[in-house]
């Protein structure tokens, strides 16, 4: 991975509940230990930031956000801006996940926008991109990410990617058990990085979709794979620190 440093990303979702997140950051931390060249984020939903900030607290393991509003503040019923984000101690946030572009109808242009707002919060933003079945079938996976990342960098420019990372996650492999191969995967990262130019060997860029302890290995053996942005994996103690120890 050309001396970059490492990145295990925890994506909870819209999962847990109080207890629950006490057991499991408990377990987590009873676990873990830090690893020299791997940092290690948690993402819990918005509600519980406070708890998993309080929980992490005496510990390397760092905190972000899945989601964020590109506006500073104002009349924006439900929604949370990166600037507060950046008030309570946060330090990563996902932006363009596909589940929030899907499910959410959050376009390119707005994608860009959160990317933007959270760098000017001084936050670092994990900008995910990937290409759906159909699209890969069409022969469209390459062109679809492409237009993703251009998207954020005609906007943003970039130079403005020294601060943040990448996340490239199929949706076919998101939640479904089923992983793009390592080869599939590395094709992928490979064009990323290129599309970056002088600026792609210094670029994070991490893999998303069905990774678990069984698949971590050979997913980070990868020249152009520097870690994961786990789902489901994240939600279970001995399943999140196993895959931390194996990047
Ligand atoms: O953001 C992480 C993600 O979408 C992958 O989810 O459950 O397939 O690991 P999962």
């Amino acid at each position: 991975s050309a001396g970059r440093r490492r990145l295990i990303v925890g994506n909870w979702k819209m999962n847990g509940n109080r207890q629950g997140n006490d057991r499991l950051l408990q377990e987590i931390l009873q676990g873990w230990n830090p690893l020299k060249d791997t940092d290690t984020v948690i993402c819990p939903p918005f509600v519980y930031l406070q708890q998993v900030a309080q929980a992490l607290k005496s510990c390397q393991i760092m905190w972000g956000a899945q989601s964020t509003n590109a506006e500073q503040a104002g009349a924006y019923t439900g929604e949370v801006s990166a600037s507060m984000l950046a008030d309570m101690g946060c330090r990563y946030v996902i932006v363009g996940h596909n589940e929030r572009r899907r499910l959410q109808g959050e376009d390119n242009a707005q994608v860009a926008a959160q990317y933007t707002a959270v760098l000017d919060a001084g936050l670092i933003p994990i900008l995910c991109v990937g290409e759906s079945s159909e699209q890969r079938e069409a022969g469209q996976a390459l062109a679809t990410i492409e237009s993703q990342l251009h998207a954020v960098i005609d906007h943003a420019g970039l130079e403005s990617f020294a601060h943040a990372v990448v996340a490239y996650e199929p949706i076919w492999a998101v939640g479904t058990g089923k992983t793009a191969t390592p080869e599939e995967a590395e094709q992928v990262h490979g064009f990323i990085r290129e599309t970056f130019g002088h600026l792609g060997q210094q670029l994070t860029i991490l893999y998303g979709g069905s990774v678990k302890p069984s698949n971590a290995a050979e997913l980070f053996a990868k020249a152009d794979i520097d870690g994961a942005l786990l789902g489901g994996a994240s939600l279970n103690a001995e399943d999140f620190i196993a895959v931390c120890q194996h990047a």
